[in-house]
């Protein structure tokens, strides 16, 4: 069992849960993630891994409570236990001195992206970070990115927080002021890695995508995370999860992404009838 040693509320439906998992932590690179299972009955949940403590040989994840099992995820609090909690998995980052680096996080995608920003600073490289959500209250990890960053330019769709707009302006501005870059990095929504991407090809500037497909078994056996990269098929869970953005088929992506949204839409409106039909006290007991 995997305890889950502390858990905090980092915006609606977005959770943080540190937990005790000392062989993953003691492997972990950016950019891999993990699989994890509740229970027996569990589906399995792939996470990119948000940080690790080698010395505590603790994990931090970060989940948007999006379906039934991340919602059952996010009953669980500090002093619950994981199931299974199996990885590193995949591929790690790139991590060599570029020179100028934008490392960009939209939404959920900024804590799969703050430990590649990490890892290029510690490498030598000037880092640019972009950090935006819809609404300032869904902004999270704010003063993290600021400290894995040289700069940090911050964007809300409403305008709630930094700049008005959407994570690509500061980017487009950037590249029409001829600021140097040498590497983009993008992690978020699959709409916002396809417009950053169509942002920076016709500049030919070096661009990659931390992927977030349908996973199955995480091991490259079941072919539920298949994309198409450069007109050929890859395995997001052995081949990535990082690609060349200009190479990849983000249409088809987010077809696939989309092809079990009523099944999971069903099944998370049956756990919450559930849930709220349970006797009060149970309901409420966890945070
Ligand atoms: P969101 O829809 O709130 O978008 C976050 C930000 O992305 C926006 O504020 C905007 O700045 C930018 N963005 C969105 N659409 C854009 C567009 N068309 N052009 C330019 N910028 C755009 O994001 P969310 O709801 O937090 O994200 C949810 C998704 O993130 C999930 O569906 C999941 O698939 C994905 N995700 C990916 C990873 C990964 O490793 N790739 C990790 C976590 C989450
Ligand atoms: Fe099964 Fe990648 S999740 S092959």
């Amino acid at each position: 069992m995997f305890p889950i040693l502390a858990a905090r509320t980092l915006a609606p439906l977005v959770k943080e849960f540190v937990i005790d998992a000392r062989p993953v932590a003691l492997k972990a690179k950016a950019g891999q993630f993990i699989v994890l299972r509740i229970d027996e009955t569990g589906e399995r949940i792939p996470l990119t891994i948000a940080g690790v403590d080698a010395t505590q040989g603790t994990v931090r994840i970060v989940f948007l409570e999006v379906g039934k099992s991340t919602r059952k995820l996010g009953t669980l609090g500090a002093g619950d236990s994981l199931l299974d909690f199996v990885g590193p998995l995949g591929n790690p980052s790139h991590v060599e001195k570029f020179g100028t680096v934008v490392c960009i996080g939209g939404g959920v995608g900024v804590p799969a992206v703050l430990p590649i920003a990490h890892a290029l600073k510690a490498a030598g490289n000037h880092v640019i970070g972009i950090t935006g959500a819809r609404r300032a209250d869904l902004l999270i990890l704010e003063d993290e990115m600021r400290g894995a960053c040289h700069e940090l330019f911050v964007t809300t769709d409403d305008g709630s927080r930094g700049d008005r707009g959407l994570v690509t302006d500061p980017l487009r501005r950037f590249i029409a002021e001829g600021r140097k870059i040498d590497l983009v990095v993008a992690v978020g929504p699959a709409i916002m890695m396809k417009a950053v991407a169509a942002a920076t090809q016709p500049h030919g500037l070096k661009t990659v995508v931390s992927l977030n497909s349908v996973m199955v078994d995480g091991t490259g056996m079941c072919g539920g995370c298949r994309v198409t990269v450069g007109g050929q098929t890859k395995f997001v869970c052995v081949d990535g999860p990082e690609f060349d953005a200009h190479q990849v088929n983000f249409d088809e992506l987010m077809m696939r992404q989309r092809m079990y949204r009523n099944q999971e839409k069903t099944a998370l409106t049956r756990y919450d009838e559930c849930r709220s039909a349970q006797p009060r006290e149970e309901v409420t007991s966890r945070g």
